[in-house]
């Protein structure tokens, strides 16, 4: 189970803080649990792990070894919360390099998550003379940038497969009822799965969004569901001396109050990085209102030293650093012996990488703490589904409790529709006629 190292940030907050906020956490929590808080309508995924839909679950297997059997390539079309979640889990469990891995598991392409036109054409000719199936993953069925990569990927299918075998290959991840996606899949026959009413985009890695790209790349997704469980329990505790999410979002929300308005999710594991995204949009979403909230960033150690280092070390004092350590390496890799010594590392010889790590993490930590940057450690277990199951919930709960303390609703993201009008407006969608003019006006056009 994770634990919350919280010693390193005391120098930072010297007296206690924790009787004085427990009662404003026990509020957040009760809130959370009894979807009753700003926004409760959206907390479908605080109890998920136990109560999500068997049928669909069995469902999501059965689609996935289909697809695991008919096609060597799958596109995924999303973005946000329809994306980052499986991409996260699917680079941490399985590889960043996971495509160019030998496997008996079809390569997995993430499109529609921008509007690169190089992109979308180096996707549709990697997958020429390629068996290949898309799961479309949207919400509200509209998103302009998946919506667009739909039409090319749809009609690459349709050539190769005509339409009532392209139809077999698509799999629509929408709302139950309601959007153009929606209704297109009912149309054409697509098999359809549902992203539940009451789970936003990036609190729904572990529904259907998520669940059928991770468990076609092979990963055993009872058990992330499973380490998903174990932490909603631990987070159902109302005390901050054993609930872990009620340690993290108390001592980030203090730190914040105390100037720290960065926080730098930082991980050893190179494969972390989609993790890292996707923990951006989950707090960057959900606290950046109202001129409030941290701001999320993230770096990969010990390559980001090298590069974001002199600044996490000395510069701007806004910082605070949360790092996410994993148990022990599946390869040990001991440090080969060198005969000459020639570049002078015997005394790394037989050392295991793991080892070395260790050096660098606790050198980093201190040199950090000492630089004047507070530092959160969240030790996990090894690297495995039931951890990243854990993890996922941990920071979701988390997540939830930091917007209730901040007084925000940490469920909308009104914010965002902000620059789709604009671009609607630009595009020439049919209602936006004066919008444009304004803005044409605006751009000199
Ligand atoms: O978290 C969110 O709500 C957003 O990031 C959405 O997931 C993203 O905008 C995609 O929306 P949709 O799934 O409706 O296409």
């Amino acid at each position: 189970m994770i634990q919350v190292n919280l010693s390193n940030i005391q120098r930072f907050l010297p007296l206690p803080y924790e009787a004085a906020l427990a009662p404003r956490l026990r509020i957040a929590h009760r809130h959370l649990q009894q979807q009753n808080g700003m926004g409760g309508e959206f907390t479908g995924w605080v109890h998920l792990p136990q109560r999500y839909d068997r049928e669909e679950f069995a469902r999501i297997k059965a689609a996935a070894r289909r697809i695991q059997r008919d096609s060597r390539a799958l596109v995924v079309i999303g973005i946000g919360g329809s994306y980052l979640g499986a991409r996260g889990v699917i680079e941490c469990l399985c590889s960043a390099n996971y495509n160019l891995k030998r496997k008996d598991t079809p390569n997995i392409y993430f499109v529609g998550n921008g509007l690169s036109s190089d992109q979308l054409s180096e996707v549709l000719e990697l997958l020429e003379g390629v068996d290949f199936s898309v799961n479309v993953i949207s919400k509200s069925g509209t998103t302009t940038e998946p919506a667009v990569a739909f039409r090319f990927f749809r009609r690459a299918l349709e050539e190769r497969y005509g339409a009532e075998g392209a139809a077999r290959r698509i799999y629509a991840t929408t709302d139950r009822a309601r959007g153009a996606l929606k209704s297109l899949a009912d149309r054409a026959g697509y098999e359809t799965f549902v992203v539940p009413d009451d789970v936003g985009g990036r609190y729904s890695v572990l529904t259907a969004v998520g669940l059928l790209p991770i468990a076609v790349a092979g990963v055993d997704i009872d058990a992330l569901l499973a380490g998903a469980a174990d932490m909603m329990a631990a987070c159902a505790v109302e005390d901050i001396a054993l609930n872990p999410a009620w340690q993290y979002a108390g001592a980030r929300y203090e730190l914040y109050r105390t100037g720290k308005k960065i926080e730098i999710l930082a991980s050893y594991e190179p494969n972390f990085r989609f993790m890292a995204e996707w923990w951006k949009q989950l707090y960057g979403e959900s606290e950046g209102k109202e001129n409030k909230g941290l701001f999320p960033a993230s770096v990969e150690f010990t390559a980001d030293l090298h590069s974001m280092g002199q600044y996490i070390q000395q510069g701007e004092r806004h910082l605070l650093e949360t790092v996410v350590r994993f148990g022990p390496s599946a390869h040990v890799n001991p440090v080969p012996y060198d005969d000459g010594d020639s570049d002078g590392l015997n005394f790394l010889a037989g050392k295991s990488m793991d080892f070395i790590r260790q050096q660098a993490m606790d050198g980093t930590l201190l040199a950090h703490v000492e630089g004047g940057v507070p530092n959160i450690i969240l030790q996990a277990g090894t690297v495995s589904a039931r951890t990243l199951g854990e993890l996922i919930y941990f920071f979701e709960y988390a997540c939830g409790l930091s917007g209730y303390l901040l007084d925000v609703n940490p469920f909308d993201q009104p914010g965002v529709e902000a620059y789709k009008k604009n671009m609607f407006a630009l595009l020439g969608k049919p209602g936006y006629e004066e919008l444009r003019a304004q803005m044409e006006e605006k751009l000199g056009r």
